[in-house]
């Protein structure tokens, strides 16, 4: 376990020295932006799930929707590895899992009754048993690469070609994450928050503690916010800060908070914390903490008594849903839980109001850019410098080749007539006749 790191922390300034400003606003509102955003990084990057534990004998599993496209995690029945397959039967397309998780060592599809086994290989096709030609074996479910850490960390790449290593994408990640005894925790609950807001709108914010005085009091009771300090590593940047070790008082920031905002499943509206605050121990425990920031789009953030993820899912240019799971420590009290959600919540909710309100301002067209502060928001530099990178380079290949790329398009089942087809549909988009997906004309 770590244990007061933050002083000796030298915080990597080469991010700092990109640039000061922001990338400009309409990258927080295009839907064009949005588009390549989903090809240039979204469907090629290593991106955190879910954890191992969840999963315990064959046959569990459970569905995601990233950027649009729906996948499912199950444990196989043979070597009871973790395998991650897209959610289109070979056959015409139907879902094949219809449930958010469940447990089948046979998956069938409801439409025609084709059904896969646990490793995705075709089981039976109805009355396909004769038709000449028809191999089962060309039929398996597409397969999506997966990678699992030691600690049980789970991460897909939905890219159909080449891409770099999990290692070498987050280089050094798996040594920090050896901090943190993760086999001593167990899942505990999950919930959702819906925002009219850029997903950048949110990372912006969960990059730096610049904020926290001013929008988190409760936080910034919790933590000794002199010392919190973000440093960039290889697409991933670790936070540190000093926690306050003695009796604290957790007061939310309620006096803006949107009336739209609510908590899925909980009921809960505004803050979740209303009662009046007390001095009490510190929920976030005694541990200076393990928390990442891991790009593109996801965070793990570990404590002494629970740790969690938040999964930042783009719907749209301006609509993001965040999806929070945590864990508890084995044999945690119930009390201790609920004081540990709390908190969080409180937090969480307040970030999502200033995401909210930032959002309709970024929407009028009136700002374009910032000023970013070099060591208190070099986090926000660090991620939107990658940002930009990878969209400049996929739009050069782009451009280069004459039209869109997609890393995660399959190009399985191609015959020479489909080719032809596929040709039509492409000068088509290529003339600017389908608005949807004019992706070059910007
Ligand atoms: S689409 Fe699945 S069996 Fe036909
Ligand atoms: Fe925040």
């Amino acid at each position: 376990m770590a244990s007061a790191v933050a002083a000796s922390v030298e915080v990597v300034e080469n991010a700092a020295t990109a640039s000061h400003h922001t990338l400009p606003s309409s990258w927080w509102k295009s839907e064009k932006i949005f588009e390549i955003e989903k090809r240039a990084i979204f469907n090629q990057s290593w991106m955190y799930c879910t954890h191992a534990s969840r999963f315990k004998k064959a046959g569990d599993y459970y569905s995601f929707t990233v950027v649009g496209i729906n996948f499912f995690i199950i444990k196989t029945k043979g070597e009871g590895n973790l395998k991650a397959f897209h959610n289109v039967c070979r056959h015409r397309a139907y879902p094949v899992i219809r449930k958010e998780k469940g447990s089948s060592t046979i998956l069938g599809c409801k439409y025609h009754g084709w059904s896969y086994n646990t490793e995705g290989k075709l089981n039976k096709a109805p009355q396909f048993d004769d038709v000449e030609g028809f191999k089962k074996e060309d039929n398996s479910l597409f397969e999506i690469k997966t990678h699992v850490t030691p600690e049980g960390l789970v991460f897909v790449n939905f890219s159909a070609g080449e891409v770099p290593s999990f290692d070498e994408w987050f280089d050094g990640l798996s040594g920090e994450l050896k901090e943190y005894d993760f086999e001593d925790y167990e899942y505990h609950m999950s919930y959702e928050l819906d925002g009219q807001f850029n997903w950048k709108t949110l990372m912006d914010g969960y990059q730096e503690c610049y904020h926290c005085p001013t929008a988190h009091p409760g936080l910034n009771a919790a933590f000794k916010m002199e010392t919190y300090k973000v440093a960039p590593r290889t697409r991933y940047c670790r936070h540190y800060a000093q926690i306050v070790k003695e009796d604290i008082e957790i007061e939310a920031d309620d006096k803006d908070a949107d009336e739209e905002s609510s908590w899925f499943g909980f009921g809960k509206k505004k803050t979740a914390v209303e009662s009046k605050p007390e001095k009490k121990k510190n929920p976030g425990g005694d541990f200076d903490g393990l928390w990442v920031y891991l790009y593109p789009n996801n965070g793990v953030n570990c404590y002494s008594d629970c740790w969690y993820s938040i999964r930042v899912l783009p719907q749209s240019a301006t609509r993001t849903i965040l999806q929070y799971d945590i864990y508890t420590k084995k044999g945690l009290a119930e009390e201790k839980k609920k004081e540990f959600v709390d908190f969080l919540q409180l937090v969480e909710i307040e970030d999502f109001n200033l995401c909210q309100l930032t959002q309709k301002n970024l929407n009028q067209g009136i700002y374009s850019t910032g000023v970013l502060h070099p060591t208190k928001e070099n986090g926000v530099l660090f991620y939107q410098k990658e940002v930009a990178k990878m969209v400049k380079e996929h739009f050069a290949k782009e451009q280069e080749a004459g039209h869109l790329i997609n890393p995660a398009s399959l190009d399985t089942g191609r015959t020479k007539e489909s080719d032809e087809l596929e040709g039509i549909c492409k000068s088509l988009e290529c003339q600017g006749n389908n608005p949807e997906t004019t992706g070059l004309q910007w």
